[in-house]
């Protein structure tokens, strides 16, 4: 299928679909005045987004609530056209404290049901299905697994639905070619964090790796397409059909990087893109 600014979704394995770009929340809380991310979640469903991406513990999921609510209340959109990812976070993990989680992220959206709900290790995963079935959470995926611990998931007995997407770091530094390939063999999609290569904030990004954004292979196809060199790093990803979830609370960036479905890479500039791949990991948190 054809990807479009009023249609970009793509397949989920439950049944369910995903837009391919979505708008990614994270902001330092201390850094970031109040009211930041509400703006940014309204600028973004107003230039075409369908897909916000956000977490209980980024301390602004009720600032993406109130302006989801808000976009819904002025008729931009239907609560069935936005699709909303929250997060498990490691401290939840015991599968008692999971439907609580899940309930204190909708309270504080004000919203009755999340489209996907995530998480970063597989213990808890029982205790998410029965989310799924009472009506909380449409589809269930999970962040930063490798494909060791996609498989050990895959193959416990008696899973009832198996994630539909795995969230990783990825861009043409690091283009993910084994786990890409792992995931689309199990029909599970990727989602790519910091498909720009972050904000390179040193408390927690590795900035002995170069810039993303001043690559210039990536700015020779810029200025080719007359595109941005983000533009270009985005529309490489969900070509080749991996999810992007590109933070910014900058509206003028918001609609940059909306703006990837009106050209296309050729599948020679597709292979010089993977060729850039440096298996650069910008964000040194978790691993
Ligand atoms: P800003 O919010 O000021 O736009 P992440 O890795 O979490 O996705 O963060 C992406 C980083 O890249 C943010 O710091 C964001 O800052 C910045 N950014 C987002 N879009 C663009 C763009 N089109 N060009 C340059 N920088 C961008």
């Amino acid at each position: 299928m054809e990807l479009s600014a009023a249609n970009h979704r793509i397949a989920l394995n439950d049944g369910n679909s995903i837009p391919v770009i979505g708008l990614g929340t994270y902001s330092p809380p201390r850094l970031t005045s109040k009211g930041t991310c509400a703006k940014a979640v309204e600028a973004a469903i107003d230039a075409g987004y369908q897909h916000i991406d956000g977490a209980y513990i980024y301390y602004n999921e009720h600032e993406v609530g109130e302006a989801i609510r808000e976009k819904i209340k002025e008729g931009k959109v239907q609560r069935e056209n936005i699709f909303y990812c929250g997060k498990l976070w490691a401290t939840n993990l015991i599968p008692e404290m999971v439907h609580p989680s899940l309930e204190r992220t909708l309270k504080v959206l004000q919203l009755d049901y999340v489209d996907l709900y995530i998480i970063e290790v597989p213990m808890a995963f029982k205790a998410l299905e029965a989310c799924k079935d009472a009506g909380l959470v449409k589809s269930l995926g999970v962040s930063n697994f490798n494909r060791r611990q996609l498989e050990l998931i895959l193959n416990k007995p008696g899973l009832k639905y198996k994630p539909v997407i795995n969230q990783v770091e990825c861009h043409p530094y690091f283009t993910q070619p084994k786990l890409l390939k792992f995931c689309q063999q199990h029909d599970i999609v990727l989602v790519a964090y910091s498909p720009l290569g972050t904000s390179r904030d040193p408390m927690w990004v590795n900035l002995s790796s170069p810039p993303l954004l001043k690559d210039t292979f990536l700015n020779s196809l810029g200025k080719k397409y007359n595109k941005t060199t983000a533009q270009i790093a985005l529309r490489f990803n969900i070509q080749r059909g991996v999810v992007v979830i590109p933070k910014s609370f900058n509206p003028e960036r918001i609609r940059e990087n909306f703006q990837i479905f009106d050209f296309s890479l050729t599948d020679e500039e597709m292979e010089k893109i993977e060729a850039l791949n440096k298996n650069v990991r910008y964000v040194q948190l978790l691993m």
